[in-house]
């Protein structure tokens, strides 16, 4: 342990930010979004876009059908490009510089709609797999786990609720279980940013109201982003939300501060309720 902490001549005169990418979080903000741009052939998904999610919050993020919330989703996690603005992880990780491997690797995990788990590997094989990052299927799998590598599988099967399930294949799990292995996997990288499109999207209620334990257990420790439009499990997890509308920012505040918004009630609640 010693020995990897103990930083090498070279590095040792480089600023923080060069060494291992820790994002600098002193003024309490894990992201910066400022005034971002996107455009697909003229039409502005993002529009002068600024966002900041605090350190160790849990933060919800709703607005109607193509409002630019997965668009946002791809545009921290490099998988688009935006035209212009600033996307920094920390005061010092500039994120525009970088590409999607390099952006999970400095802390940014993020989870799909559609779980990609293998199915035919059981629920520990598949987070053992991502505990072990780049190693490659063949080698992780007749890879030693060293005790503490076996502790936090446990620890991460315990906090995903799959402890019964751990030597199950995945593809016998459930939708609701897949979901949370799913979860479990990024866990497995120790993300400092989490980002959760739409996760209870087919999920029982049972399922909903677990996977809001989840997250609500994951903030904290970490910051966590959760798309969703399901407003009632917002209610249940959210502290503040922030409404997107045509790739703004329309509004942010408390469930209650949205709820009673007029300007949220006419663009989007409203047109919820009256479905
Ligand atoms: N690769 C792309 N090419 C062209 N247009 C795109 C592309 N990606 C997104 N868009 C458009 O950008 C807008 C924002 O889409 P986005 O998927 O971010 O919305 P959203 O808020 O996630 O919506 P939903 O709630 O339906 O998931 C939409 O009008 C969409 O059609
Ligand atoms: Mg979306």
């Amino acid at each position: 342990m010693t020995a990897q902490t103990t930083k090498s001549p070279q590095l040792a005169n480089k600023t923080p930010q060069l060494v291992g990418k820790h994002p600098d979080t002193r003024h309490g903000v894990i992201l910066y979004v400022e005034d971002v741009n996107l455009s697909f052939d003229g039409f502005k998904a993002l529009n002068n876009l600024n966002l900041y999610i605090n350190k160790g919050e849990l933060r919800c993020l709703i607005g109607a059908n193509g409002a630019g919330k997965t668009t946002l989703m791809d545009v921290i996690t490099g998988k688009t490009r935006p035209d212009s603005g600033k996307v920094n992880f920390g005061q010092n990780i500039d994120l525009l510089s970088m590409d999607e491997c390099e952006i999970a690797r400095a802390g940014i995990g993020r989870k799909f709609q559609k779980p990609t788990v293998f199915e035919a590997l059981s629920v520990f094989e598949n987070i053992e797999l991502s505990l072990s990052g780049d190693k490659g299927i063949w080698a992780s799998l007749f890879y030693r786990l060293s005790p503490e590598q076996k502790d936090s599988i446990d620890n991460i099967l315990r906090t995903i609720g799959l402890v019964n399930e751990a030597y199950y294949p995945a593809g016998r799990l459930s939708h609701g279980q897949k979901q949370w292995l799913e979860i479990g996997m990024l866990l497995a990288a120790d993300p400092k940013l989490l980002l959760v499109d739409e996760p209870v999207a087919g999920m029982t209620g049972q399922e909903t109201e677990r996977t809001a334990e989840l997250l609500t257990s994951l903030a904290g420790e970490r910051s966590v982003v959760v798309v969703e439009h399901d407003m009632a499990f917002v209610r249940s997890i959210a502290r503040q939300v922030t409404v997107l509308h045509q790739g703004s920012v329309l509004a942010e505040g408390t469930m209650n501060d949205i709820q009673s918004n007029p300007e949220v009630i006419r663009v989007y609640l409203g047109e919820e309720t009256d479905h």
